[in-house]
């Protein structure tokens, strides 16, 4: 492990959803960067068990709190135990996700569908027989995904504005967020528009979304029948890191698309490891001074919203 001798050059980050998967990978590679992790996971069990096998390696740089995205004690306890403990936090992993919708998997293994099909969105036909969603999973996946997202961050930005470099904040976003990929021209538009985006309209957005899933309207007015919940949160989480980084100049908020990577999210369709998957968040939590801000990264490379 490298560390810095100096505890004044110690930083200290937080990654969401660590237990497994790429936030798992994320702690696991700060920590041997001599970041100080806090490594949270919503489930206690599992968030120690992962805790271990990182000390087992060689990385005792790396704490456990519980963290469950959809719980406000959970979250302020978390940025409690972070004040008391370190005083500061330097960077914010918000990786924390779920697919919002139920999976027939064995019907999806037997579609047998190509990654190139998935990734361009034209499987998006082939799977309705197998992936579906319903008004409860659609409001857990905007809740965990975007409003988890958001009260995390707000729960801990007094002490990312203690970090004397300017924090960094990374949010897994997913390429399901991309406009291009949102038929509706006034979605898109509306999304897309920064100048007039705020808080309030990405919540109205949402509202529609969830009132024409009721209605199933969803094809008709244009939202995105690719895992419909889940890109629409993922398009939230994007226009809300442009708000973000746009309040707070000093800091480097940025959101990415960690690929197509073999993990539970996607009932392992994905291609790419969680090393693979890996790299765009960390690179963006390691930003140097100076780097980007308010941008969208597929993998390693900025790319278009
Ligand atoms: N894999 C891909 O191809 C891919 C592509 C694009 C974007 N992403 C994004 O990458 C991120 C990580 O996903 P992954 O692929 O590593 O999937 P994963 O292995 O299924 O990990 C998801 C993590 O989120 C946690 N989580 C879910 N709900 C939570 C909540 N309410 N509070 C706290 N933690 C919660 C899970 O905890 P439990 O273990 O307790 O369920 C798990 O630790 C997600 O944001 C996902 O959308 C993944």
């Amino acid at each position: 492990m490298q560390t810095n001798g100096n505890s004044e050059a110690k930083r200290y980050g937080v990654v969401t959803g660590a237990n497994k998967g790429i936030g798992f990978e994320t702690a696991k590679q700060l920590a041997s960067q001599g970041i100080t992790v806090i490594l949270t996971a919503r489930n206690e069990q599992r968030g120690l068990k992962a805790v271990s096998k990182l000390h087992e390696i060689g990385l005792p740089n790396v704490v456990f709190h519980q963290l469950d995205v959809l719980d406000s004690d959970s979250i302020h306890s978390l940025a409690k135990f972070i004040a008391d403990k370190f005083g500061r936090l330097d960077i914010l992993v918000n990786n924390a996700g779920a697919s919002g919708v139920v999976v027939d998997e064995e019907g999806l293994r037997a579609l047998n569908i190509d990654p190139a099909s998935w990734l361009s969105g034209k499987a998006t036909n082939f799977v309705q027989s197998v992936i579906k969603t319903n008004c409860e999973k659609a409001e857990e996946c905007l809740n965990t995904n975007y409003y988890g997202l958001k009260r995390v961050t707000e729960a801990l930005l007094p002490l990312l504005q203690q970090s004397s470099q300017g924090a960094r904040i990374v949010n897994v976003s997913s390429l399901r967020s991309e406009l291009k990929r949102i038929p509706g021209e006034h979605i898109r538009k509306e999304l897309g528009d920064i100048e007039n985006l705020s808080e309030e309209r990405i919540d109205a957005l949402l509202k529609r979304f969830l009132h024409d899933l009721k209605e199933d309207r969803l094809e008709a007015n244009g939202w995105t029948m690719m895992l419909p919940p889940y890109s629409i949160s993922k398009a939230a989480v994007n226009a809300y890191t442009r708000i973000l980084a746009r309040k707070h100049p000093k800091m480097y908020i940025n959101c990415v698309h960690p690929g197509y990577v073999d993990t539970d999210i996607n009932w392992h369709t994905g291609v790419l490891t969680v090393e693979e998957g890996a790299r765009g968040p960390l690179k963006l939590a390691l930003l140097p001074d100076g780097g980007p801000t308010g941008c969208y990264f597929d993998q390693t490379e900025l790319a278009e919203f």
